[in-house]
């Protein structure tokens, strides 16, 4: 079975509420009128905002998730989001595991397991982000960091997953926000082996079949390289989703 490719916009701690809207507009604008793939385009805005988007994007095939959430579903946790909560408002994705996530607010592989089991069992798609440092790659030592990453973050998951509710996403953090981008060999060796670790996780078939994109600088000029390769199944996108024609530009790429 094909994999439907995945562009997803991530804006981070950007766009108050009617910088929000204005933004959703001007995108639903161009995807009705350039856009002729089939790619599955996901925004994931700040929480104040989802509501709001979600009536926005009602009659679109544009579809809604929350950049994080918390690993219980109610209780005395203040100023923190619950799984249910972002369904109640129209999420049906979150990203877990956000190396500005592991990196400021100390999210570690056991936290992001229990983030990533709470989203599944309460009906939300995690897209579980991992990827190495700088030093990491330049020592030698990132197979073993993705490896931890995807099997302390996947341990306990059911191996009967259904291969649509899971998503990937490799980020290597020496390319997120810095304009540089692995190259697409670089990345596709990468997700080939994602792919490996995830047969044995889950099973071929399910590896096979489960989404793994890049995030880390793309690009309108460098995104239809990289979704060419044989294991990159679309792009978490950052700074070029903020702008409505490049991250309309790179949902194109998808081809
Ligand atoms: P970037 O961010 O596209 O700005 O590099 C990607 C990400 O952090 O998801």
């Amino acid at each position: 079975m094909k994999r439907r490719k995945i562009v997803a916009g991530n804006w981070k701690m950007n766009n108050d509420l009617n910088e929000a809207l204005g933004l959703v507009t001007e995108i639903k604008g161009i995807v009705k009128d350039e856009v002729r793939n089939d790619a599955e385009i996901i925004l994931f805005p700040p929480y104040i905002s989802l509501a709001s988007i979600a009536k926005n994007i009602e009659k679109h095939p544009i579809l809604l998730g929350a950049q994080n959430v918390h690993q219980e579903n109610v209780g005395a946790y203040t100023g923190e989001i619950s799984v249910s909560m972002l369904k109640s408002v129209g999420c049906s994705y979150v990203i877990i595991g956000h190396s500005e996530r592991r990196q400021y607010f100390s999210e570690d592989n056991e936290l992001l397991n229990l983030k990533i089991k709470r989203a599944i069992s309460g009906g939300l798609v995690p897209i579980y982000c991992i990827g190495e440092t700088l030093e990491e790659r330049e020592n030698g030592d990132f197979w073993d960091v993705l490896k931890t990453q995807l099997w302390e973050g996947l341990e306990g998951i059911s191996a009967e997953i259904a291969p649509e509710k899971m998503v990937i996403a490799y980020e290597p953090v020496w390319a997120i926000g810095t304009g540089k981008t692995a190259s697409t060999e670089q990345a596709q060796d990468v997700h080939s082996y994602i792919r490996e670790e995830l047969a044995e996780i889950f099973s071929p078939e399910t590896a096979a079949q489960i989404r793994i994109l890049y995030g880390g600088s793309v690009k309108p000029d460098n995104a239809k390289e990289l979704f060419s390769a044989p294991d990159i199944d679309g792009g978490l996108i950052g700074g070029a989703s903020l702008k409505s024609r490049d991250f309309c530009e790179i949902i194109k790429a998808v081809g």
